[in-house]
């Protein structure tokens, strides 16, 4: 099959430097989105063809992905399909997308796909509520004659509610014949793939449809302002969110979840409303997040907590954790099971072993905390000199009194007990108290009072 994107328009309605099909759906353009969906349908690289933006788009992927020709000026979709002509096989099927119509389904279009043939092309349409300014199809004794875009349409053509998705898929060795026969005598003074319907049913083609998208499915629709993006943007996410709860997952609330990459989870997890996902999340049975956190590239171990307001970023948490609120996790955080981590303690590129906690207001920055350890209140590892970091070692079941400076590197002994204020400057024993504090005293003294002005 020959696939044909069309992505040269400029999207001025955008209001945007960014060429219109590099805006992002869940975290990745919308062109992306698109040539998953045609890589699925055809193992030939799709032709996308290019006109505003060109250099930009093509160097946001990987060469070799998809061809690509240029459409120097904009003169309609008709005269953008003829720019692809050259790299199109004429025994093929030739199936036109648009590159900024995310959401359709691989499914749909292989549907739409099979009925096309040598002698026949076969168009996408759909049925819309409010039909706008969309190419209405036009049929005589049920089948289709024409597509009539809404500037050119008669009133009365204008009630129609059957509407041009923009998706055909048509002979190729036809469709070489038939572009350089557009005529751009029209409102828009533009040549239009559309007017390729009335050529086919003058030549004595089939027209076929499969039958019409209901309102309710919004897949086939485009984006051409930000609204439009905001729209599509929550109907992919309800998507995504829609497999997860039917793969068994409770989400509290569809319209309050973002998904930006892969989110994986296992049964008897529950995610709160406006927590958003990143990169690739994998959540272990029985997981619960809170409310309004951010998980980016993050692995959750079974019955882990993850309470409201926390941010993690490359972490990788053990089972029955209790993590936040508050909390937060940066690359090379590693949890082992039973940990917990509380509100406004930060963990970068550090372990923490079995059962240990660090519960409140803590730095522990390049760290290999062991089992059992608690850490105090206040506590931070000075891992940077200003120049290099340092790694911090705390042993087995030690206690780290609260308000506790350990200036790396150094190391507290297995079972040791630094006492609350310690500035640890050397290596602390073994199941001994360390105490770095000046002595207490108490002197008598006169508190001073206010002078008052005569
Ligand atoms: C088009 C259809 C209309 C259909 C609607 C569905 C035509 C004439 N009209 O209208 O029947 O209901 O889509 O969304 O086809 N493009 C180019 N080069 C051009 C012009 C457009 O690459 O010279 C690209 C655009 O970037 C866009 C796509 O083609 O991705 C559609 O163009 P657009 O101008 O948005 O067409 P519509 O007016 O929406
Ligand atoms: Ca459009």
């Amino acid at each position: 099959m020959n696939i044909i994107i069309l992505a040269a328009g400029k999207g001025t309605r955008m209001k945007s430097a960014l060429p219109k099909v590099l805006h992002p759906v869940a975290g990745r353009s919308m062109l992306s989105h698109v040539l998953e969906s045609a890589g699925k349908l055809s193992a030939q690289p799709p032709i996308v063809v290019l006109g505003h933006g060109a250099a930009e788009v093509q160097a946001s992927f990987t060469a070799g992905t998809y061809r690509t020709v240029l459409q120097a000026e904009q003169l309609g979709t008709g005269h953008a399909v003829m720019q692809a002509v050259p790299l199109c096989a004429d025994s093929a099927v030739s199936l036109v997308m648009y590159g900024d119509v995310p959401l359709i389904q691989t499914e749909t279009l292989k549907q739409l796909a099979a009925l096309a043939n040598a002698n026949t092309l076969a168009l996408l349409t759909a049925r819309a509520a409010d039909p706008m300014a969309y190419g209405r199809i036009v049929r005589q004794a049920g089948q289709v004659r024409a597509i009539v875009e809404f500037k050119d349409a008669s009133p009365e053509q204008r009630l129609i509610d059957e509407v041009n998705t923009g998706f055909m898929a048509l002979p190729t060795a036809w469709m070489k014949t038939a572009l350089p026969r557009l005529q751009n005598n029209n409102k828009n003074g533009e040549y239009y793939l559309t007017d390729l319907v009335a050529l086919a049913v003058a030549d004595g083609l089939s027209v076929v449809t499969p039958q019409p998208l209901p309102p309710q499915n919004k897949e086939w629709e485009g984006v051409n302002d930000r609204v439009d993006l905001e729209a599509r943007e929550r109907e992919y996410q309800v998507r995504l969110a829609t497999e997860l709860m039917r793969q068994g997952v409770h989400i509290i609330d569809r319209s309050r979840i973002d998904i930006r990459g892969t989110l994986t989870a296992e049964s008897e997890v529950r995610i709160d409303v406006g927590s958003v996902f990143e990169g690739e999340v994998h959540l272990a049975r029985g997981v619960k997040i809170g409310p309004h956190c951010l998980l980016k590239n993050v692995q959750v171990g079974e019955g882990t907590v993850i309470e409201a307001f926390s941010h993690l970023d490359g972490a990788r948490i053990g089972a029955d954790n209790k993590i936040g609120p508050f909390a937060r996790l940066r690359p090379g955080a590693k949890l082992a099971s039973g940990v917990h981590i509380g509100n406004f303690t930060e963990v970068k590129n550090a372990e923490l072993g079995e059962n240990s906690k660090a519960n409140h207001l803590t730095y522990i920055g390049d760290a290999t905390i062991g089992a059992r350890v608690n850490v105090g209140a206040g506590t931070i590892t000075c891992n940077y000199d200003g120049v290099n970091k340092h790694h911090t070692v705390i042993e087995d079941e030690a206690f780290i009194g609260s308000d506790t400076q350990l200036i790396a590197p150094v190391r507290v002994g297995r079972g040791a007990t630094l006492a609350a204020g310690t500035t640890l400057s050397k290596d602390a024993p073994a199941d001994m108290l360390t105490i770095t504090r000046a002595e207490q005293k108490s002197v008598k003294w006169k508190r001073p009072v206010k002078k008052t002005v005569a």
